[in-house]
């Protein structure tokens, strides 16, 4: 049976850090980044919805006692967490496969939590996991940048809008390039 538990996000989050690296997004054409794709109104910046998926997925220290059973030891593993999280939203760590591990491992710990049983620690093993065991993140009004930051962080995403453009940014950026992912052109 699973235990209901808090997310980080509900408690607590490093918001000056993340309401810094958002606007810097903005700032001069970044390689890989949306909006060298497409400057669409409506997307998010990548930073903050990174930010949100990874703690609206990782518990809450407080609500793991068994784990963290003192205020302290909470405190020190929230820190911790938060400390990802100012890592993790660097526009420079976007491809930092270690970090981006450690990320998943994380978010795979929480699932497994749930049922009881231990994350795998393999990097490959931790993604089968996610696509295994992981809710699928869906994004029904994708601007762009939620679909994108779940797949970054190894998890399925599904996204819907309204407008066909965001659906077609979001088949352009999340559905088609892992269908020639490792693939040369000939
Ligand atoms: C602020 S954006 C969402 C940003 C996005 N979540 C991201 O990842 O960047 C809001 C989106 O909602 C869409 N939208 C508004 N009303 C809608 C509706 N009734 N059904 C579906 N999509 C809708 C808009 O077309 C717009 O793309």
């Amino acid at each position: 049976m699973s235990t209901h538990r808090k997310k980080l996000i509900e408690v607590s989050l490093p918001l000056e850090a993340i309401n810094q690296e958002g606007p810097s997004e903005k700032r001069g054409s970044k390689l890989g980044h949306p909006s060298t794709l497409h400057r669409y109104w409506a997307r998010r910046p990548l930073a903050s919805c990174r930010a949100c998926i990874f703690a609206s997925l990782v518990d809450e220290p407080s609500s793991c006692p068994d784990e963290f059973p003192t205020e302290g030891a909470q405190s020190a593993e929230r820190n911790r967490l938060h400390g990802t999280v100012r890592r993790l939203i660097r526009w420079k760590n976007s491809n930092d496969e270690s970090l981006l591990a450690e990320a998943r491992y994380e978010i795979a710990r929480a699932v497994a939590r749930d049922s009881g049983e231990a994350a795998p620690t393999n990097p490959d093993e931790v993604l089968r996991y996610l696509g295994e065991h992981c809710p699928a993140i869906y994004d029904a009004f994708c601007g762009g940048s939620i679909p994108l930051e779940a797949q970054r962080l190894g998890l399925r995403a599904r996204a819907s809008d309204l407008n066909p453009l965001p659906v077609l940014l979001n088949k352009a950026m999340i559905e088609l390039p892992p269908q020639f992912h490792n693939q040369m052109a000939t």
